[in-house]
């Protein structure tokens, strides 16, 4: 079997890793993996059936008979849990925390780690997500690890908000923001945290063109 190219951009939330992996996709013609989305969609799942972010018999049931389904429609990435489109769901903002929660869990992460590895095996991809380049694909052929503070990444979050005409409350995004970055860098299994082979960038004073350009400048080799 032809061996796939694997590009992982882990970092905190807001940082703009889906923004710039799906126009790196696009340039590239590669498959693009927002792991978040399926840790969301397994958090809303658990979350609707009682259950509560801990390991459980229970929980083991869910995962087992879960079924997360990946498909593309003009280069966005839909996302299915049971057959059901979610991708809009589970851009809602109390799954965010819950997703952090659950992530937490290793059967949780196991279960989709795999997934990812699976998928990632038939097509060149690029995951974006925290533990991509340190526990999903330690081998990815290039790692990124894209950062902006934690006020920058706030902010971006509320021009989005807005853009979608809906509310935003500054303080109470940037202090999510904070919660979970907290949480998902401490956990004890697969934190977020950069790999030592990747490459850091710190975007908050740089426009989108200006880190994909720069990521596609190292793929390519000409940097
Ligand atoms: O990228 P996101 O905000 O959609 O991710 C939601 C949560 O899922 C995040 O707080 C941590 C978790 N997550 C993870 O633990 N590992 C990943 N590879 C991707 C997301």
């Amino acid at each position: 079997m032809k061996k796939t190219v694997k590009i992982a951009i882990d970092g905190p939330s807001g940082a703009g890793k889906s923004t710039i992996a799906k126009r790196l996709a696009a340039e590239l013609g590669f498959v693009y993996l927002d792991t978040g989305a399926m840790y969301r969609a397994i958090a809303l799942k658990a979350d609707g059936a009682g259950l509560k972010p801990a390991e459980s018999p229970e929980l083991d049931v869910l995962l087992r008979n879960t079924e997360i389904s990946i498909k593309y429609a003009d280069g966005a990435m839909r996302i299915f849990l049971d057959g059901a489109d979610v991708s809009e769901k589970i851009r809602e903002h109390y799954v965010s925390k819950l997703a952090s929660d659950f992530s937490a869990l290793k059967s949780v992460r196991l279960t989709l780690v795999d997934m990812q590895r699976k998928l990632a095996g038939k097509h060149d991809t690029i995951l974006d997500g925290r533990d991509i380049g340190t526990f999903v694909l330690p081998d990815a052929d290039f790692k990124f690890y894209l950062t902006a503070s934690a006020e920058v990444r706030a902010m971006r979050r509320c021009l989005e908000l807005k853009a979608r005409g809906q509310e935003c409350e500054y303080d109470r995004i940037l202090d999510d923001i904070v919660r979970r970055d907290l949480q998902d860098m401490n956990r004890e299994f697969a934190p977020l945290k950069k790999a030592p082979d990747a490459l850091e960038i710190d975007s908050t004073e740089m426009t989108v063109d200006e880190v994909v350009a720069g990521m596609l400048s190292v793929i390519r080799g000409n940097n």
